[in-house]
């Protein structure tokens, strides 16, 4: 089994880190086996590292954009790499993308403690981070390769790319993008979310090292702090070539009105329900609603929000008790105490969130209410509530069709399955979905009618794997070719392509 890789006869488990394999050809990179002795010592040291600010790691060297003239040099600059990046061949690329992978694991103690101190995420939802940008360079060095195999054709690289990475994640999502662009020889700007730019900078740093391994100049990825206008100026820069945004749709909308010519790759928002039919396995089905909607706090855009309950379901006291006490059993807490089962908000939230936080509509009761716990001491991040549950949530409502991002589930009742995919699939987006059913028919009728990019049955709906479930939406959740990330075709994209016969 993958944890058996990390059973180091002789390991001291109070001094010695965990063992970390070295990625081989493609395989996903498993995570920090809490069961382990030595893993919950290395855990400990984490939160300390991540307690005392000082003991963080160095970030990659980070320019702030304030003047039209840091903009045009930042851009400049990495325009000055699109020859020589552009021009390395894919064996090289790979290369690159494959010392990133190990760069990255061999820097996972100083990711895992910038995440746990700066986005307020616990160890358990940092770690796998983690292990998904590892499989990202893994993954896309191979996909680098591929794109020299396809018969008749031939991939030419293209321009600049800008990387504008959200909070939630914020060491996958930036270095998916990041690395995805390198393995088709776009150089790279990352402007990470102000809420968590060092977690993105501290990413940012094992890629330039891996350039610079290999011989390449690090300006071929560059990261930038920029406020709003400057933010604006580099996405819209005439020698920028694409963007790829993972964000909300207003954001991506905006780019492409901003300036036509470029090209928007966004995978945006999300509200995403599971259905559980009278069919399904009660115990099974409530701890992967509970995990899908409050880890991280709900701040993930394949998170759960909507509980959709069919027909008998829908009226099972033993289903409600048993949502109502896995909820009020979750360990709320601070990101540094490793007990805690559900951290802080990364930032203040929204007036979305602070309306489902605290606001009830027309027919809807708490059956599980949220409340804001203050901070202790000093280190304490400002923004931690407890999960809330909201019943009687009706179609076409404020909760119904809103992402509010952030640990509340809406639960809405329907007698029938037709009624619960037309419930599902009201809303905008269409990123996740989950059904929990044993019933056969159900499960085929439902995995054929629901409009989402990762469908889901029988277990929770975050937390995708590179390769294994390649992740992306449908509808209003994706801009621009949607290809998934971490999936064939994803590095395609990002380039052009000439039938071998066009080209000189
Ligand atoms: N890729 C992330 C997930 O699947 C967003 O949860």
């Amino acid at each position: 089994s993958e944890a058996a890789t990390w059973a180091r006869p002789g390991a001291d488990p109070r001094t010695e880190d965990p063992p970390r394999p070295s990625p081989p050809a493609f395989t996903n990179t498993p995570d920090t086996d809490p069961a382990l002795a030595a893993s919950r010592a290395w855990a400990q040291r984490v939160v300390s590292r991540a307690t005392a600010r000082r003991l963080l790691a160095d970030p990659a060297p980070t320019q702030v954009l304030g003047t039209d003239g840091d903009v045009d040099a930042v851009v400049a600059r990495a325009v000055g790499q699109v020859g020589p990046w552009g021009g390395t061949t894919a064996a090289q690329r790979r290369e690159v993308l494959r010392t990133a992978g190990r760069l990255l694991e061999e820097a996972r103690t100083d990711l895992v403690a910038t995440m746990v101190h700066e986005a307020h995420k616990t160890v358990a939802e940092a770690d796998p981070e983690v292990s998904e940008a590892v499989d990202f360079a893994v993954y896309y060095a191979e996909q680098a390769l591929a794109l020299e195999s396809v018969p008749g054709a031939v991939f030419i690289p293209d321009g600049t790319t800008v990387v504008t990475p959200p909070w939630n994640f914020p060491v996958s999502i930036p270095l998916g993008s990041v690395l995805a662009s390198l393995a088709a020889g776009a150089p790279v700007i990352v402007k990470p979310s102000h809420l968590t730019p060092r977690c993105t900078e501290v990413a940012v740093r094992a890629v330039r090292e891996a350039l610079v391994a290999h011989g390449h100049s690090p300006d071929v990825v560059q990261v930038v702090r920029a406020q709003e206008e400057a933010g604006r100026r580099l996405v819209t820069h005439p020698d920028v070539t694409r963007v790829l945004l993972t964000g909300s749709l207003e954001t991506a909308q905006a780019f492409a009105r901003w300036r036509p010519e470029l090209q928007v790759l966004a995978e945006t928002s999300g509200k995403n329900a599971i259905v559980v039919t009278a069919a399904a396995d009660v115990d099974l089905a409530v701890a992967d609603v509970v995990h899908s909607a409050f880890s991280h706090a709900g701040q993930k855009c394949s998170a759960a929000s909507l509980l959709i309950l069919v027909g008998s379901a829908g009226r099972s006291a033993r289903l409600r008790r048993q949502l109502a006490d896995a909820v009020a059993s979750l360990a709320v807490g601070q990101a540094t105490h490793l007990a805690t089962t559900m951290g802080p908000l990364t930032g203040p939230p929204g007036a979305k969130l602070l309306r489902a936080l605290t606001t009830l509509d027309p027919g809807e009761r708490w059956l599980v209410r949220p409340r804001r716990v203050p901070a202790l001491s000093s280190g304490d991040s400002p923004h931690l509530w407890t999960p809330g549950v909201k019943v009687g949530v009706a179609s076409g409502s404020f909760f119904h069709l809103t992402e509010v991002f952030g640990p509340v589930l809406g639960v809405i009742r329907v007698e029938t399955l037709d009624e619960a995919i037309a419930a599902a699939n009201a809303v905008p987006f269409g990123l996740t979905g989950g059904l929990h059913s044993l019933d056969e028919q159900e499960i085929a009728t439902w995995l054929d009618r629901v409009e989402v990019g990762n469908a889901y049955v029988n277990r929770h709906i975050t937390g995708a794997i590179v390769g294994r479930q390649p992740f992306g939406g449908w509808k209003a959740s994706v801009v621009g070719p949607g290809a998934k990330a971490g999936g064939p075709g994803y590095v395609a994209q990002l380039g052009r392509w000439h039938d071998g016969a066009g080209v000189p």
